[in-house]
């Protein structure tokens, strides 16, 4: 049990690549499998045994206060810190510096889904008696991510943030464990990158810098894409969380929602607290935010329907953000990562792909 580590949550910088589709919440308050991400992460944190933790913002963090408080109902004691102004990843990890007291902090990107072992991190960062341990996972793309290659003995070799000819698929997961003397060593103050000036400066200086990678269930839910897939792995029980408010299995359905009879939902769909599915709908691995409505016949695919909003009948919405409020008419056609503004309304027909009508 880690009971005598720490945890940093970085929640801040831009985030808000869903944020004018579908809510005033920051992202990582939006509801996934029925709770805000956030609670995901945070139930993780808890089930290794650590308790203490810090979230390091630079926006809304009322927002976050609001609705973990100290912590408490989850077990953990929780406080909150606000950037002045977006420190970055490095600077966020630096400003939360005073309110740290352990040996060894675990730090957290805040849209992270992950299944590892925080214990076995841990264990390697002492094992091999590091400065800073990464948690890496490899994946099809590493272009998007840092690439961090590693030698025959786990030590990380270089960091190559986002390059577009990555030497390994294998890539920083987003999870840290830091040595608290090294978070005192980042400026202060000022906008920091941990990947880009932080991890590089310590290999440059020769610092030990452990790499512990496994083949954890892992998805960074930046895209809106990865949202949804993350979602529904959460649903299915595919990706492990403790902080789930239903059993796992095709659908997470939330109090008041009523599907129809004749209706089919499946694929780790979210149907939130209100929502009314009609009949011969048919809905694949979607996120129906609260108060939403799916009229009879409408197909939905990988999609995001926010709070609110209406799919007519007969619509067809597949791999398409639907902003809050929004109303997608009868017999529309969205697809192909589309992303619907909040309180926008198309006409029935309005919107079609196929030539017919
Ligand atoms: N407090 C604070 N302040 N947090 C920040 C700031 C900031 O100024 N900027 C970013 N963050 C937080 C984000 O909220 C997110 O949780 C995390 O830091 C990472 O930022 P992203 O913007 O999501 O970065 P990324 O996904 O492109 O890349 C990062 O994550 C990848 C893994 O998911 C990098 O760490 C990559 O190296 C890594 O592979
Ligand atoms: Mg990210």
């Amino acid at each position: 049990m880690l009971d005598d580590v720490e945890a940093v949550v970085l929640v801040g910088g831009k985030g808000t690549r869903l944020r004018p589709l579908t809510l005033s919440a920051p992202k990582p308050m939006l509801p996934t499998a029925g709770v805000p991400f956030l609670a995901h992460l945070l139930s993780r944190i808890r089930a290794a045994g650590v308790r203490r933790v810090v979230l390091g913002t630079s926006y809304l963090a009322e927002t976050f206060s609001a609705y973990f408080g100290d912590g408490a109902a989850l077990g953990l004691e929780l406080r909150y810190v606000v950037e002045d102004q977006p420190l970055g990843t490095g600077g966020g990890i630096r400003n939360v510096a005073e309110h740290l007291t352990a040996a060894d902090v675990l730090v957290f990107n805040g849209d992270v889904l992950c299944g590892t072992d925080l214990g076995a991190v841990v264990g390697t960062h002492r094992r091999t008696a590091a400065d800073v341990t990464l948690h890496l996972v490899r994946v099809q793309d590493p272009r998007a991510y840092g690439c961090v290659p590693t030698d025959a003995d786990g030590r990380v070799l270089d960091f190559l943030e986002k390059t577009d000819d990555p030497p390994t698929d294998q890539i920083n997961a987003g999870c840290y464990v830091f040595r608290r003397s090294v978070i005192d060593t980042i400026p202060q103050g000022r906008p920091v990158s941990v990947e880009r000036e932080t991890f590089p400066g310590l290999l440059a200086a020769g610092a030990r810098v452990s790499g512990h990678v496994d083949n954890a269930y892992w998805r960074d839910m930046g895209t809106p894409a990865d949202l949804i897939h993350g979602s529904a792995d959460l649903v299915r029980g595919v990706a492990p969380s403790a902080a789930l408010p239903g059993p796992t299995g095709e659908v997470m359905l939330l109090e008041g929602a009523k599907i129809a009879e004749g209706a089919l939902v499946f694929g780790g769909t979210t149907v939130g607290r209100g929502v009314q599915i009609g009949a011969g709908a048919r809905i694949e691995g979607a996120m129906l935010f609260d108060g939403a409505a799916v009229d009879e016949g409408a197909i939905i695919e990988h999609a995001v329907i926010g709070a609110g909003a209406r799919v007519g009948q007969g619509a067809s919405v597949v791999d398409t953000v639907v902003g809050d409020r929004a109303v997608v008419g009868a017999q529309c056609e969205l697809r192909g990562g589309l992303r619907l503004w909040p309180d926008v309304i198309l006409p029935p027909h309005g919107v079609r792909f196929s030539p017919d009508v």
